[in-house]
């Protein structure tokens, strides 16, 4: 069950781990490719030379070899071969040794299937007195810890605490391939010396419901977990174990034994939405707040396998350029980072988001992705302006409320917003008021109308200067063109009148008396 290599000279490994012998394809049950352990212990030798090698990992191919492809977090310090054994990339020292646990991913570039383990690396120098710290699950170090009832004549290692005994928990890490059952730990009494015992557990996972997850051997009170555990599921276990005599006295107070269910990366991270929606006002400001992305991951958020860090993976359009946007990768905040969102060249942006746990690291983690559209709201950084110089128009003398000349305006901005509608105002030309601009709201033209009549005898031409700006006000730093100005020349029409009586109609008075053949009045007609 303990593999030991030795190596030359100085080369001396152990698997604290315990490479087990991964469960053969029996029966009826598909095989499943893996390794055979999620975590590996392994103590290294304090000195090893480049190219020695230092361990092996196994990998249940399930018939697949030479599909799959191994490989290492730090290929500058160790080098893995097809058949499992890792070698020094170089010469290591404890001191050189990676901190973090070295990652081994085996592909099939076939399925795309990856599977991944870890190797907690310990030199041996230090490993008398770390091993323990280590949160090895006790299931692989079968130099295995027996749990003893408390007798009040041992000095055990346990500690007292108040009336209870406190029990160090037992780490069991969760999908274990087994083969099943795994021993966890060896409960045991002092009293089984000169009588015989019968040892049991109770509680949910054994004889409550989930039942059947632990068993123990009531003879030689070995404690085995039968299946794999989930730890999305149900992430520990609270036992009490229990030991009597032939005639079912209790011979021990029951103790109580806590399970925990170590995490594996077994969930990939979620986005809540597939698609997200955020806007940000064109012309904006780098570092302007655009919208946040969530992802979530089941996996323990306390450890890497629930550490999502995000990223960009790709921004579409590229204008004006490929780098318009930034995320958080913590957070999932994201913000601007370069100017010149213009929402007349790109109304809208579409970013590919990726989260992805083991802290974002790229070889190990596990991903997916999702959508953020990001709309580029409109601002008034575009004026109207005039679509020719002068414009022409004729009107007949003395009517009103007839269109003269109609004014058409070009402006970028969003159509129908008060960012696009125009205001136009005569500016000169047009003293005693005669005309006024409304504008059309269909066309956004403004309507030179006549408001007050006009006569020919006075003024034949009219030259007015009109101005057009839109309903709020043009952004900051934007100035408004010549463009905006134009000049109207509006020519009024005789129309030839016909002559007129004044007063008509008139009053006369017929007074009594008079003679036939008098004057009444004179009417006096005139032509203008
Ligand atoms: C068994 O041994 C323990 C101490 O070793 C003693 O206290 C106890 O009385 C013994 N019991 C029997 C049934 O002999
Ligand atoms: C964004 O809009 C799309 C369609 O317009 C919708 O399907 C999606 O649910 C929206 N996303 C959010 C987060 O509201
Ligand atoms: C996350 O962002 C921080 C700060 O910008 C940076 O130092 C770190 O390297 C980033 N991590 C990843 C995984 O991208
Ligand atoms: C001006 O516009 C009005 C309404 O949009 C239209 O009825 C009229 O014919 C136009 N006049 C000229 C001179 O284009």
């Amino acid at each position: 069950m303990y593999p030991r290599h030795e190596g030359s000279g100085l080369l001396v490994l152990a698997f604290l781990a315990g490479l087990q012998i991964a469960a053969e394809c029996r029966g009826t049950t598909p095989c499943r490719p893996g390794f055979s352990e999620d975590v590996y212990k392994v103590v290294v030798p304090d000195i090893a030379e480049k190219g020695q090698p230092l361990f092996n990992v196994r990998f249940l191919d399930c018939g697949r070899s030479g599909l799959v492809r191994l490989e290492c977090s730090n290929p500058a310090d160790f080098r893995i071969e097809a058949d499992g054994v890792v070698y020094a990339a170089r010469s290591l020292q404890p001191s050189t040794l990676p901190a973090s646990p070295l990652l081994i991913k085996a592909s099939d570039s076939t399925t795309q299937e990856q599977w991944v383990t870890q190797v907690r690396l310990t030199p041996a120098a230090a490993s008398s007195q770390q091993v323990q710290e280590v949160a090895v699950p006790p299931v692989m170090s079968k130099d295995s810890k027996e749990i003893v009832f408390p007798s009040r004549h041992t000095d055990s290692t346990l500690k007292r605490v108040k009336r209870d005994w406190v029990i160090p928990p037992i780490n069991v890490p969760e999908n274990s391939r087994g083969p099943f059952p795994q021993e966890l730990v060896r409960i045991r009494s002092d009293n089984d010396k000169n009588r015989s015992l019968r040892y049991s557990v109770t509680g949910p996972g054994a004889d409550q419901p989930p039942t059947g997850i632990f068993i123990i051997d009531p003879i030689s009170g070995e404690l085995s977990v039968n299946k794999p555990l989930d730890r999305e599921h149900i992430s520990n276990f609270h036992l009490r174990a229990h030991a009597v005599d032939l005639n079912g006295n209790q011979v021990e107070n029951p103790i109580d034994i806590v399970i925990n269910v170590i995490d594996m990366n077994d969930n990939r991270p979620e986005f809540t939405h597939q698609i997200w929606n955020g806007s940000v006002p064109e012309g904006s400001k780098p570092g302007t707040f655009v919208m946040t992305v969530t992802s979530v991951d089941k996996d323990d958020p306390k450890t890497n396998n629930g550490m999502l860090r995000y990223k960009i993976l790709s921004q579409n359009p590229e204008s004006p350029t490929s780098n318009m946007f930034t995320i958080n990768n913590q957070t999932g905040g994201i913000i601007t980072v370069a100017a010149g969102l213009d929402r007349e060249k790109v109304p809208q942006y579409t970013l590919i988001i990726q989260a992805t746990d083991m802290e974002g690291n790229p070889m190990y983690g596990l991903s997916n992705t999702a959508t953020a559209l990001i709309r580029v709201t409109d601002v008034n950084d575009n004026p109207p302006e005039f679509t020719a110089e002068t414009f022409f128009g004729e009107v007949p003398e003395n009517r009103v409320n007839v269109i003269v000349a109609n004014l058409t305006v070009t402006d970028k901005d969003q159509p129908n917003t008060p960012a696009w509608n125009a205001v136009y105002k005569i500016t000169g030309g047009d003293p005693t008021g005669r005309f006024s601009v409304p504008t059309d709201p269909t066309t956004n033209e403004g309507l030179v109308t006549v408001v007050k009549p006009i006569d020919y005898e006075i003024s034949r031409t009219y030259v007015l200067t009109v101005e057009a700006r839109n309903e709020v006000p043009l952004a900051r730093g934007i100035h408004s063109p010549r463009q905006s100005t134009a000049t109207v020349s509006i020519r009024v029409i005789d129309v030839n009148e016909s002559p007129y009586f004044e007063p008509n109609p008139k009053l006369t008075k017929l007074e009594e008396g008079m003679m036939p053949e008098s004057t009444l009045t004179t009417f006096t007609a005139q032509d203008p």
